[in-house]
Order: structure tokens, then sequence, then C-alpha cells
């Protein structure tokens, strides 16, 4: 199979087409035709083994080193069950899914295999392959450092970073949770998220939101500390809390996969799509990711 190898750590030049052998599927495996996929941050700062020095050690125990333990990059997906391991019961052969396997890695290449207990599910059945492949990490790492913060109905929220694939993810979801949001980001994203449901947006080249006046029971930065360490204390309310999604690892699972599908499936949460490629432009989509300003999801089309 066709497949975007990442023999060792450095720019997206590191990264080459190749023809690899195709996973087989261990009895509680599902082998899956991956139709589309993403490039994430993670794939970038992976690739790149960009990451302070005191976070190193656990970085190379999570994915590897001198080169990376899993050569294929690539953490979500949409496809196709190509075939299932014989224990598999809860898919079949021609089932559409979706799906994440964070450090697991794999995605970028024409077949993926991963547990039938890992983070796989049915597509949602009003989204194409590529609208599906754009829910996974934004969605669930959204998911993740909202419960984080506690999130509660009736509370004021702010977004910080609110056009990123997990921003993005993060002001919908937290006004399914009956949030008010405000959505931070700069000028070019004010209305696209807006018309993702935030309540007010603030330009932050324009505006300082911590010098407003304004105050948040939660405040979520989706920016993470090496790009925007907020301080932020005088923005939130007494007891409010303060996330930043570089803190700690998220909590992900199969059962939040399946609420995504039923929010997506009920419109509750929108696909964000930037820029889409071919598998073999996928260094070039890194080079686009790497800037930090993409607008949800970059697509990786495989088919
Ligand atoms: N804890 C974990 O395990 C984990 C996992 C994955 C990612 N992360 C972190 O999450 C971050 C975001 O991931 P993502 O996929 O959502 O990234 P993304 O899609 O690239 O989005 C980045 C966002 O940051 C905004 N931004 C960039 N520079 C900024 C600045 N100087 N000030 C304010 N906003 C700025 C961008 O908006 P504009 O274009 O409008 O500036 C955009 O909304 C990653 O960079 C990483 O640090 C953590």
């Amino acid at each position: 199979m066709k497949a975007i190898l990442c023999a060792t750590y450095g720019s997206p030049e590191v990264l080459r087409l190749a023809d690899v052998e195709r996973p087989t599927p261990r009895p509680n495996d599902v082998l899956i035709k991956v139709l589309a996929t993403t490039v994430t941050a993670s794939d970038c700062i992976v690739r790149g083994f960009k990451v302070p020095v005191a976070f190193w050690l656990p970085m190379a125990l999570a994915v590897g080193f001198p080169a990376p333990r899993q050569p294929i990059l690539g953490m979500e997906f949409a496809g196709e069950v190509e075939s299932v391991g014989r224990e598999v019961g809860a898919f079949k052969r021609g089932d559409r899914v979706f799906g994440f396997d964070n450090f697991g890695f794999g995605c970028h290449a024409e077949y993926k295999r991963i547990s039938e207990s890992g983070l796989v599910a049915l597509k949602p059945v009003n989204l194409s392959d590529e609208d599906a492949a754009a829910i996974p990490f934004g969605g669930l790492l959204a998911l993740s450092f909202l419960r984080k913060g506690q999130i509660q109905s009736g509370q004021r929220v702010l977004i910080y970073g609110a056009s990123g694939s997990i921003g993005s993810s993060a002001v919908q979801l937290a006004k399914h949770s009956g949030a008010t949001v405000t959505g931070v980001c700069s000028t070019r994203n004010v209305e696209r998220v807006m018309s993702l449901g935030a309540d007010a947006v603030i330009d932050y080249t324009q505006e300082d939101f911590t010098t407003r006046g304004e105050r948040f029971d939660l405040i979520l930065n989706a920016v993470g500390k090496a790009k925007a360490r907020l301080r932020c204390e005088r923005a939130l309310n007494l007891g409010g809390r303060h996330v930043t999604i570089d803190d700690g690892s998220p909590k992900v699972s199969r059962e939040d996969l399946i609420l995504l599908k039923q929010l997506a499936e009920s419109g509750a949460l929108r696909p964000v799509i930037d820029r889409r490629y071919a598998l073999e432009e996928v260094p070039e989509a890194h080079r686009y990711v790497e800037t930090g300003h993409k607008r949800g999801s970059v697509i990786i089309r495989v088919a």
C-alpha cells in the first residue's frame, strides 16, 4: 500500500511517499481502507520532535527515539472496513467508520489497522468521509479539556484560539453544554467563529480580552502555552477556572467518539475544514499546519 513515511525526526522534507506492506488484522482488529485523514498540530510536533527539553523523555517514551516507533503518522481517519479479525463482532466488511488512534498513528496510508475496542465507530450518517475525518481530534480534545474545566450550563466560557481544530470544536461543544460562549481569534476568523454559534467574538489583534472588564467562569486556552501564555486571572469570576490545552494528556474514549457522532448527526457539531491535500502532498500539508494558523482541520484525501 502507499503510505507517507516519517523515518526520522526533522522538517517536513523527512516525509516521503513509499510502498509498504499492508497491515494484517489480528483476531481483534479491524482493517480500514482509509478514505480521508488529516494532518494535525500533533503530527507536526511529533515529526519535528518539537517539545521543550523537559518533555523530551516522556515524548521519546511515547513516540520512540531516535526515530518514530510508528513511521506512519496521522491520528484520525474516516474510511471503509476492508476486513476484520476472526473475533471481531462489532464491525463487518463494508461498514463506513471514523476514528482516532492518538499516538498509535498510522492513518497517512491506504490502510489502517485498529483494535475493535479502540476509538473506532460508525461514521456520522450525514457526513462525507472528509467531513467525518475532521471530527475526532478536535472534538475529543475539546471535550476532554472542557470537562477538565468542569463546564456547566449557564456559565460564561471563553475559548482562546477559537478558529483552530480544537478551538472550533470547543466553541460548538461549549454552546451545546448551555454555556454563553465568547471566542477569541484573529481578524480573518471572526465571522467564521460567529458562524459556529459563539455569542461574541474578540479579535485578539485589536483587543486584549483580559483588559475589557469582562469575567468568565471558564477560560480554555486552545492555542497552547508555547504561543499564548495567558495571564487571565483578572478575567475570571471568583472560583473560575483556566485550562490550557497542553496541560496534561487528554482523556479520550470510544464513548466520547460515539457522542461526537451523535452530536454531528444532530447538527450540534459541524466539521470545519480549511485546506485539502492528496496523500502525496502530506509534506506540503505539514508546512501549512505548522504555521499554527489553520482554520479547523486540514484534510488528506487518500482514496
Ligand atoms: N495536550 C495534548 O495532548 C495536545 C494535543 C494536541 C494539541 N495540543 C496543543 O493544542 C494546540 C492547538 O491545536 P489545534 O489542532 O487546535 O491547532 P490549530 O488548528 O493549528 O489552531 C491553532 C489556533 O491558535 C491560534 N493562534 C495561533 N497563534 C496565536 C497567537 N499568537 N495568539 C492567539 N491565537 C493564536 C490560531 O488562530 P489565528 O489563526 O486566528 O491566529 C488557531 O485558532 C497545539 O498547538 C498544541 O499546543 C495539545
